[in-house]
């Protein structure tokens, strides 16, 4: 078990899975750390962490991870503000939808890899700081649909195949980010939380809303169990020797081929510095 706690949670604080892992967490005694971009949403999850977890330290923070400037801003508030970051747990995540960021990159590549791609390596001086670290991403099955093209990462045609393409990514930037880290005690993993009954058809009409309510009633699980293996990831003994897996059911569990190449991994990395502009 890790002994002292600063979680940071990305906006998956206010709902679904990213809820879930926060009172899971906060009531192993985290200090809790969710970022939001809708304060409201945001003031409302923590006091149901808190009264959840009978843990008061949880708070919110504001972050849009569909904005690169605020993505830096918050950062920077952080920073100044917290001395420790023990676990980062990058929840947030859109699906399938054909909209864009304020900086112009598809709305899933840029919130669901991008954004997360910016912000930990703006915390990543921290985490060292705080070693033994970990970086939990949250990535989906479905990255196995798709494979990256790098002439055009900005992809915005078929949504379903959008969002593959970013829990791709999500997976690959775990791989080179675990490698980046060895020896620093900074570990990293992806998880797939399995099809979980959450908040994500909001972004759909209501028509398809109301028959994904029949489809994850019969075969999602709930939102606690989707944060099972978030959770596993971030406190548990034994995990640290398998930095950069991909994990399911609580367990490394295997990959396609093609999503394990290192080579794909370190040019994803580095093309994702220059779209955010890292030097
Ligand atoms: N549910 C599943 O079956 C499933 C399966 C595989 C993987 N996942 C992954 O699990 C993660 C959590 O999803 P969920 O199922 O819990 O969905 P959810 O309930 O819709 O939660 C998604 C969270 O992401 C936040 N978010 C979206 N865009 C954001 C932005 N620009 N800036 C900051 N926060 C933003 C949302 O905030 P708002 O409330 O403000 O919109 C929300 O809190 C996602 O990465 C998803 O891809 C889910």
């Amino acid at each position: 078990m890790l002994h002292l706690f600063n979680l940071l949670h990305l906006s998956g604080g206010n709902s679904g899975i990213g809820k879930e892992t926060a009172v899971a967490l906060a009531l192993r005694g985290a200090r809790v750390i969710i970022a939001c971009r809708d304060p409201e949403r945001a003031a409302k999850a923590v006091r149901e962490i808190k009264m959840r977890s009978h843990n008061m330290n949880v708070l919110h923070m504001h972050l849009d991870l569909a904005n690169l400037r605020a993505i830096r801003e918050f950062c920077k508030a952080f920073l100044q503000k917290e001395k420790r970051l023990d676990i980062l747990i990058n929840n947030a995540g859109m699906p399938s939808v054909l909209d864009w960021t304020d900086d112009n990159f598809s709305m899933c590549f840029g919130v669901n890899h991008l954004g997360h791609f910016l912000l930990t390596n703006l915390l990543l001086g921290r985490l060292k700081e705080s070693a033994p670290s970990r970086i939990i991403t949250l990535t989906c099955s479905n990255y196995k649909y798709q494979k990256l093209d790098f002439q055009d990462l900005n992809y915005n045609l078929l949504p379903f195949f959008t969002y593959c393409r970013s829990k791709l990514a999500n997976i690959y930037f775990t791989q080179e980010l675990a490698r980046l880290m060895e020896g620093k005690g900074v570990t990293a993993y992806s998880v797939h939380p399995g099809y979980v009954s959450s908040a994500w058809t909001c972004h759909y009409s209501i028509l398809f809303r109301m028959l994904m309510q029949v489809v994850m009633f019969m075969f999602f699980v709930p939102c606690e169990l989707g944060a099972q293996t978030v959770v596993h990831c971030a406190v548990a003994d034994g995990v640290t020797q398998h930095s950069g897996c991909y994990f399911s059911d609580c367990r490394p569990a295997a990959l396609r081929p093609f999503a394990k190449d290192p080579s794909v991994a370190k040019k994803l990395w580095e093309a994702s510095e220059r779209l955010v502009g890292l030097p």
